[in-house]
């Protein structure tokens, strides 16, 4: 994991242009802060999806039907498939993903209690990469459950080709429910991501935290800035770490050296229409059969099944 996480950081950081994976926002301070932005009140997407799970969530299940196993990559603490599961009708299974496995295994108990009966399997593993899922008898069908636009966070290449492996991986009959975050006046987006109180920033700074602490990184955070632009030309936010001055940081025998200005590329977060999400999504091998959104379009959530 460390290893993964070295290499990982050394590659983004000796290309040009230098960047980070943005999986790794997430130890425990960065989930933390991330649930903090989730409560913001210009992080309009989590409530906004919270608000259209709740209204229409009746509907999504009856979409889905009966008997299904509902799989869910990156779970976190799992208050949206409540919304989902309280609807759905003899739900078989529910197999959520998580890399962190403490928080997985309590959310996992607690869900259990709410929904006896219900056939809960943790799964420890990254969901960018493939991971496993249990055989569990009786399933009519395998939902992919994806909420929170994370789908954003890949380039359109990428996503394209993970929600292919979700079509394999759910099969004939499968189901994908997933969030998607929709493109909008960039006043809107660029709020979200430079939010008044700085928890988006400290999220952003908190990756240099880590490269300091977990890989011996001689860095100061000090010496960088938060920067979130939306990007129109290809329909993303990007959050960038700005160099303030030149200067060189050192890590595991390697030298980066950052002139004034320079950035660290550190999380592209795509924003789509309803048609470009439905095309990305057909290439992939998936029908969309429904969506639901919001009065205001901010958000949507679009229910596939395997073509
Ligand atoms: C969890 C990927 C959906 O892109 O909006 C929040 C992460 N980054 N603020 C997003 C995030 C900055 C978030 N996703």
């Amino acid at each position: 994991m460390a290893e993964q996480f070295l290499a990982d950081v050394v590659e983004g950081l000796t290309r040009d242009p230098k960047s980070v994976p943005s999986k790794y926002f997430y130890d425990r301070r960065g989930s933390e802060l991330f649930e903090r932005i989730c409560e913001l009140d210009e992080y309009y997407l989590t409530r906004t999806e919270l608000s259209i799970l709740s209204r229409h969530g009746r509907d999504m299940a009856d979409a889905i039907g009966p008997g299904c196993l509902l799989i869910e990559p990156g779970s976190g603490s799992a208050r949206k498939v409540r919304l989902l599961l309280k609807h759905l009708r003899d739900p078989v299974g529910y197999v959520p993903v998580d890399i962190s496995t403490e928080h997985l295994s309590r959310w996992a108990a607690r869900l259990g209690e709410d929904f006896p009966g219900l056939y809960i399997e943790p799964v420890a593993g990254d969901f960018c990469a493939d991971f496993h899922v249990p055989r569990v008898p009786g399933v009519k069908r395998r939902v992919v459950f994806f909420p929170g636009s994370t789908i954003g966070n890949f380039t359109p290449s990428e996503a394209t080709a993970w929600l292919g492996r979700m079509a394999r991986l759910t099969g004939s009959g499968g189901g994908l429910l997933i969030g998607v975050d929709l493109k909008k006046d960039a006043r809107i987006l660029e709020a979200a991501y430079n939010d008044s109180r700085g928890v988006t920033r400290d999220f952003n700074m908190n990756l240099l935290v880590r490269l300091r602490r977990e890989l011996g990184a001689d860095v100061e955070p000090d010496r960088f800035e938060h920067h979130a632009f939306y990007n129109d030309a290809e329909g993303r936010i990007e959050m960038h770490l700005v160099s303030s001055e030149r200067q060189t940081i050192r890590l595991d025998h390697t030298e980066v050296e950052l002139e004034r200005g320079e950035t660290i590329h550190t999380e592209n977060s795509y924003k789509f229409d309803l048609d470009q999400f439905r095309f990305m999504a057909a290439a992939a091998g998936w029908r969309r059969c429904a969506y639901w959104t919001d009065d205001e379009r901010l958000f949507s959530v679009q229910y596939f099944e395997v073509a």
